[in-house]
């Protein structure tokens, strides 16, 4: 980014799949990009369900903290430079306040400041299966510039444990962003290709 930091904006909600965030943070740390981290108050529900970290734990893992309300946080604004944002995990509620343009909270604020500015915005969407209204949600947010990328493990990289299966996924999303990353299986690089003649 011309004459200042590289800063990546980090939502996190209330779908499950909270270790992917605390991945993804993790291994943003060291990559020279400043994250900028929101949980939602669903999230912090998730997060105790799903692991044992608390609020503050998942918290440090960030360069700088905002607070869900706070629609007057830097992130809410344009004019607050970033690479993009990347919602990780999306639940299907903040995916209909993103698709619809709703700004009620940092998150879906931050999301539609992300698109309007033309930035890019990764939404790791979680839920299953999908109805119509999700399917729909989808679709809107592509057509408005987002990428819909469901955490879904690929096996061909051959996860070992479910730490491998989000180290990969969390590893992909950064891809998006030209973040370089250490640790991804990549096919024809770590994992050899069966067949290639090259
Ligand atoms: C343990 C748990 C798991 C949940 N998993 C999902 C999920 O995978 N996807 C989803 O869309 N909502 C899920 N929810 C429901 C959301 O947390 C709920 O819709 C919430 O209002 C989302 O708010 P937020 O988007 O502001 O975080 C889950 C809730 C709980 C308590």
């Amino acid at each position: 980014m011309a004459g200042g930091k590289k800063r990546l904006v980090v939502g996190v909600t209330g779908a499950t799949g909270i270790a992917y965030a605390a991945r993804l943070l993790e291994m943003l740390k060291g990559s020279g990009v400043e994250s900028h981290l929101v949980v939602s108050r669903a999230a912090d529900i998730t997060r105790t369900q799903e692991t044992g970290m608390s609020a503050d734990e998942l918290r440090g893992l960030a360069d700088v903290n905002h607070a869900p309300g706070n629609i007057a946080a830097p992130l809410a604004s344009g004019s607050f430079r970033t690479i993009g944002m990347v919602i990780i995990p999306c639940s299907m509620k903040t995916l209909a306040e993103v698709a619809t343009g709703m700004g009620e909270s940092l998150v879906s604020r931050a999301a539609d400041v992300t698109l309007k500015e033309r930035r890019r915005l990764v939404l790791v969407t979680r839920e299953t299966p999908l109805n119509l209204i999700h399917l729909r949600n989808m679709t809107a947010a592509t057509e408005a510039g987002a990428i819909i990328f469901p955490p879904v493990p690929a096996l061909y990289s051959a996860p070992k444990t479910i730490d491998d299966m989000i180290t990969q996924t969390a590893g992909r999303v950064l891809d998006l962003f030209d973040i370089e990353v250490s640790g991804l299986r990549r096919w024809g690089e770590e994992i050899p290709a069966p067949g290639r003649q090259d």
